[in-house]
């Protein structure tokens, strides 16, 4: 309501005008800083040992990871770019005369990661199985026996990828694991010492098989967990002479909001206080915001080569439900306010906050999960425009978060966001909240496109802009199975729009 009330007839007529009159959200330019959002900001980090059964290989590609990789090259014009890495490629050996591309050794049936995976040629056919990408391929840092072995599957990698392949990447979260495989006297200074000589050897064996091949490396691929070895800092790894040759391309540092393992607060409880909380999120990449600026004289993108929800898998009831997708969507888009460059959602079979299952395995048929949602929405707020900036709309709970999107210094689109969970079974009707955005006065109308699920809670349902990527429909291709024609009408350069708890919407001005 715009019009000033006339009469002050009683103070209850005033204070219901009062309450609808606020001032019209104002929405504040991109920071003077902000660059354009890649547009694989929405990238992966699939864990090496179970790459096959994502890509599939040359006799049987996964036809359903290529069509969920489709979706984002349709929508932004790039394919996400993938990492092949995590905890299991440091218990990776490459063997060269293995005809099965990967055989995996599991110390319990029931263990979310084999103890011990071998590699053989053939694994490098789910790379050129899964599609045209850059690819980031780990490296076996633990192992210490023999640089032959190192050099070997860096230098096959090379012969076997060409172009496909983007850089490489030496040891995962060597500031966490390397006392579990190191004597207790390994410093920083030793790292640094054994990650200079060991790119090294590689960069000469690379050089010489493959001439002319783009040599770089995602690094230092550290987790920030400050109770583990708090010296062990990124800015003092530098000034130790880390990577003198300037192999690095990416810098990367992993993150996770919280951890799968005692004690455990109520799921439903951490699905509202841990991930459907924009002030936690804020809080979560508070560091790594910090870290980019001061590791930014370095000239190197900043990027989380590893990251997703809850570590160790994830956890279900959190992960794996729709409030996860809303967590993703303000994840993603915090970070690419604040410069940080690509987001590789990490993924494994079985795993409790993956994307999707690629195949079917312990019970669990393929299928597209929540968190594909989120990561659809991010890639559409992002589109395919070259100069895509981002600014954050501060707002006043927790449980709310809101962007203006902008095409240079134009706004372009808003994303609002409603993260007070609402359970899918609840019987009272759902509560919305109203928003009054103040924008340019040429606007008339905006395009809403809805993140929908029935509740924070929910599992299946879930459509961005009435269109559901489930395996059961199409495969994971685009299947319209709701309204997707929504309109919101502006007045006077006020967009007005009801976001419903447990729910997101991208508009899109014109
Ligand atoms: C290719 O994938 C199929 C299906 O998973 C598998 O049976 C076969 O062993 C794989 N080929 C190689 C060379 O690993
Ligand atoms: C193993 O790693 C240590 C650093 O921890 C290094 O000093 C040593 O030379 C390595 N040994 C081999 C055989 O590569
Ligand atoms: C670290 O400890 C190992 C034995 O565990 C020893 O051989 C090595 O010399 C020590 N290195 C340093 C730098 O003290
Ligand atoms: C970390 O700091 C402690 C004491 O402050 C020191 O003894 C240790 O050598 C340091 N470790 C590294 C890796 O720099
Ligand atoms: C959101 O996170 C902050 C910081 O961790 C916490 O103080 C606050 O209580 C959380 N809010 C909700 C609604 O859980
Ligand atoms: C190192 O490489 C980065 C690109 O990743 C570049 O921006 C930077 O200028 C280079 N640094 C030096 C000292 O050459
Ligand atoms: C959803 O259900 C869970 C479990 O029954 C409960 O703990 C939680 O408070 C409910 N949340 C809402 C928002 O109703």
């Amino acid at each position: 309501m715009r019009s000033y009330p006339i009469l002050l007839a009683t103070s209850a007529l005033w204070v219901a005008v009062g309450k609808c009159s606020h001032h019209p959200i104002v929405i504040p330019l991109p920071a003077k800083n902000s660059e354009p959002i890649p547009k694989d900001l929405q990238s992966f980090s699939l864990e090496l040992a179970f790459f096959p059964d994502y890509a599939g290989n040359k006799s049987s590609p996964n036809v359903f990871s290529q069509n969920l990789m489709e979706n984002f090259k349709d929508i932004t014009g790039v394919y996400p770019k993938i990492r092949v890495g995590g905890t299991s490629q440091d218990n990776s050996i490459y063997v060269p005369d293995q005809k099965d591309g990967i055989e995996l050794v599991f110390t319990n049936p029931t263990d979310d990661q084999p103890s011990q995976i071998n590699y053989g040629p053939a694994f490098f056919e789910s790379y050129q199985a899964f599609g045209d990408m850059n690819y980031i391929h780990g490296l076996n840092m633990k192992q210490n026996s023999s640089i032959q072995q190192l050099t070997d599957a860096a230098v096959v990698a090379c012969r076997s990828m060409g172009t496909n392949l983007d850089s490489f990447e030496l040891g995962n979260e060597i500031n966490m694991e390397a006392p579990k495989y190191r004597p207790a006297n390994y410093t920083l200074q030793s790292y640094v010492n054994e990650w200079n000589y060991k790119t090294a050897a590689i960069k000469a064996a690379v050089e010489k098989a493959c001439p002319g091949a783009s040599l770089g490396f995602m690094s230092p691929s550290f987790v920030i967990l400050d109770i583990i070895k708090s010296n062990w800092t990124a800015e003092a790894l530098f000034k130790l002479g880390y990577d003198p040759k300037n192999l690095t391309k990416d810098l990367s540092f992993h993150n996770y909001m919280g951890v799968f393992a005692p004690p455990l607060a109520p799921v439903a409880y951490d699905l509202q206080h841990v991930l459907m909380n924009h002030t936690n999120i804020m809080q979560s990449l508070a560091p790594h915001i910090q870290r980019a600026k001061n590791l930014a004289y370095l000239g190197h993108p900043y990027t989380l080569g590893e990251t997703n929800s809850i570590a160790n898998q994830g956890r279900n009831g959190e992960s794996n439900v729709f409030g996860d997708a809303l967590w993703l969507v303000d994840f993603s888009l915090w970070s690419a306010a604040n410069n940080i460059k690509r987001l590789h959602f990490h993924q494994g079979l079985n795993y409790r906050y993956a994307s999707w299952q690629p195949i079917a395995s312990m019970g669990q048929p393929p299928k597209t999960r929540a968190p594909y949602y989120g990561q659809i929405m991010v890639a559409s707020v992002i589109g395919s425009a070259q100069d895509t900036r981002i600014a954050n709309i501060p707002l006043s709970e927790d449980t709310e978060a809101a962007y203006g999107i902008f095409h240079g210094e134009e706004l372009a689109k808003l994303v609002v966001l409603n993260l007070r969970a609402y359970n899918q079974t609840a019987s009272r009707n759902r509560p919305s909240r109203e928003y009054e955005f103040k924008v340019p006065n040429h606007f008339k109308k905006a395009k809403v496109d809805l993140l929908s699920a029935p509740g924070s809670d929910s599992v299946e349902s879930i459509t961005f802009g009435g269109v559901s990527f489930d395996y059961e429909l199409l495969e994971g291709k685009p299947v319209v199975v709701g309204e997707k024609e929504d309109t919101v009408t502006i007045d006077h350069g006020v967009l007005r729009i009801s976001v419903a708890d447990s729910s997101a919407v991208l508009l899109t001005l014109s």
